[in-house]
């Protein structure tokens, strides 16, 4: 039996980690078996590459530099994680995944998203997640949440219109991709925001 593969995505603040432990709660209410992970990261090598991605000393690092380091990562975390977590049957719900670096490595920092593409198929051939949470609030938003964090990282450092280019871009994605975005507004009372994923998911089910 194979699993199901989820993702989420979003710009920074727009409370993924809240969420994603709502969806593991509702899934697991279901008896369904649930392995929560992330990216950058998610296995021993991925989260050494996370670290070096985020660590606010590199600020100087070439986009190309950052754009490989994000598919090394994920190819390592792809070999180790998430295929023998599907092949076992389980649900997979990963913090960010490939849309991440459309939105980030394409949209913010202007790399092609052909090359991206490319990449993509390098590493994942035909593997893609099977639906996207993305959680959408205005960058003003996000960034004041984010701001109360503490040290910022590499990217919660850049500028409000990075911001706005990683939303457009992911904004742009799920209208290119109905089929497997759902756009959450993130904005509205928690409460609300877990009764869209809820409908989202019970879409999936049917
Ligand atoms: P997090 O803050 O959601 O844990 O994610 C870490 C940062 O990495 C976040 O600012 C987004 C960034 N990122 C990319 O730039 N490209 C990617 O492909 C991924 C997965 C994350």
């Amino acid at each position: 039996m194979s699993g199901h593969f989820i993702t989420i995505e979003g710009s920074e603040g727009v409370g993924k980690t809240t969420n994603i432990n709502f969806i593991r709660e509702y899934l697991e209410e279901k008896k369904l078996k649930v392995t929560v992970t992330r990216e950058p990261g998610g296995s021993k090598l991925a989260e050494e590459v996370r670290a070096l991605l985020l660590n606010h000393r590199q600020d100087d690092m070439a986009n190309d530099a950052e754009l490989l380091l994000m598919f090394a990562a994920r190819a390592e975390h792809l070999h180790k994680v998430i295929h023998p977590a599907l092949k076992r049957g389980e649900w997979v719900i990963s913090d960010r995944f490939t849309d991440a670096t459309y939105a980030y490595q394409g949209g913010g920092r202007g790399i092609s998203m052909e090359r991206i593409a490319q990449l993509e198929n390098w590493v994942q051939g035909d593997f893609r997640p099977e639906l996207t949470l993305l959680l959408d609030a205005p960058v003003s938003v996000g960034l004041k949440r984010v701001g109360k964090r503490g040290e910022l990282d590499r990217f919660e450092k850049e500028k409000s219109d990075f911001f706005e280019r990683v939303r457009n871009t992911y904004l742009e994605r799920a209208r290119i991709l109905p089929q497997c975005f759902r756009v959450i507004d993130a904005t509205c009372p928690l409460e609300e925001v877990q009764s869209q994923i809820k409908t989202s998911l019970d879409d999936f089910f049917k």
